[in-house]
């Protein structure tokens, strides 16, 4: 018989308030997939684009759809080919974007999207990098190819993917000018900007500095006016694609000077693992601005709409095991509460 769960999701496109419980089927178990009891579940935009529709024309939802592109919990059951993890392992990862499935009591992952959670957080920290820092890391890293000396203007560095990014960044060996509100300076300079300019006041285009690279979180104004502030050879990244943006990428690749680069994120193992190696070491740290029950993803949605989240939201699925530090999770509570006839958590002995 098919196994159900808790979850939050959506029948249609709409508003926050289409957000709503539903007792869906639990996600199958591939032979190479890692079935995640969840604990937390990270919020990003991308949920809140794919639930009002926006996102249609590119991304086919069947419903009801549960959004969520970010857990972390402990292994509930593998598939026979996994190596790696077993059940009750604390562990994180990014799902596919318009795949979801994180807003809900279980999440299956390949094991290659999934990584030990950094000792050092509690889950419903965890559960705050994977999308927004890994989006952070390729865009610095790939997209803007950042080298020790380089300098980079990061806009919008408080959001999910900035305040990953000003840290990235300096873990990557580049200087860091932060652009952001004037509440949110003293912040960025703890989280490692040399320096910090603030939109609401001053244009960060319009002093005499020239930057290797400008990454762009916000998309509210052009390429055109960023170039300004660019070395001849340096490189704008944004990741809000747009089909402007697209067609500029191209352009500027052939027409010298300045050139936009844009991407989306995807899902990574060996990058997720860099990131937990950096937050082990100390080097980066997850900002959760504020954790909601799942029951209030109507409230979260609303705060991550308002554009001024600072750092991460996240949902608490189960609470108990969100308070618990990645390094320290209930293995064996898990693992007991996993057995006695779940046909999924059966599949594989440690
Ligand atoms: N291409 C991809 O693969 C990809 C991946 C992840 C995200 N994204 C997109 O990237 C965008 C950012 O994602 P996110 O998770 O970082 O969003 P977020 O957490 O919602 O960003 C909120 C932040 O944006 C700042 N902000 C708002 N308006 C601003 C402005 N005009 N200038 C400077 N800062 C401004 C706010 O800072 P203040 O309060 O200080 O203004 C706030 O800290 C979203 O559109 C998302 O869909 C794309």
């Amino acid at each position: 018989m098919e196994q159900t769960m808790e979850a939050i999701g959506f029948r249609r496109y709409g508003p926050a308030e289409v957000l709503e419980p539903l007792e869906v089927a639990r996600p199958p178990l591939t032979p190479d997939g890692v079935s995640i009891r969840v604990a937390a579940a990270g919020v990003n935009p991308a949920d809140w684009n794919l639930r009002s529709g926006r996102l249609r024309r590119f991304a086919r939802l069947t419903f009801p759809f549960v959004p969520g592109a970010d857990v972390a919990g402990v292994v509930a059951a593998v598939g026979p080919a996994v190596a790696r993890f077993r059940p009750g392992d604390a562990v994180y990862a990014m799902l596919p974007n318009v795949a979801g499935g994180g807003y809900a009591e279980y999440a299956a992952a390949a094991e290659r999207a999934v990584v030990p959670a950094p000792p050092n957080l509690s889950l419903a920290e965890a559960a705050g990098v994977p999308l927004a820092a890994l989006t952070a890391l390729q865009g610095l890293r790939d997209q803007a190819a950042l080298r020790p000396g380089t300098w980079v203007l990061i806009n919008g560095a408080l959001g999910g993917v900035g305040h990953f990014g000003i840290q990235i960044a300096g873990a990557l060996g580049a200087r860091v000018v932060a652009v952001c509100s004037g509440r949110n300076a003293d912040l960025a300079r703890d989280l490692g900007a040399e320096e910090v300019l603030d939109y609401t006041r001053d244009d960060p285009t319009a002093g005499e500095a020239r930057y290797d690279a400008i990454f762009d979180t916000v998309g509210a104004t052009p390429f055109r006016h960023w170039r300004r502030a660019l070395r001849r050879d340096g490189v704008f990244v944004t990741i809000v694609p747009t089909l402007g943006n697209l067609a500029r990428q191209w352009l500027t690749r052939v027409g010298g000077g300045p050139r936009l680069r844009t991407f989306f994120v995807r899902p990574s193992g060996a990058d997720l693992e860099l990131l937990g190696d950096w937050i082990a070491a100390g080097r980066v740290r997850p900002v959760i601005e504020r954790c909601y029950p799942l029951a209030e993803a109507v409230a979260a949605h609303r705060h991550s709409e308002s554009r001024r989240a600072r750092g991460k939201l996240v949902l608490i699925v189960d609470e108990r095991l969100a308070a618990s530090r990645a390094g320290a999770a209930p293995r064996r509570d898990v693992a007991r509460a996993e057995s006695g006839g779940d046909a999924v958590s059966a599949s594989r002995q440690g």
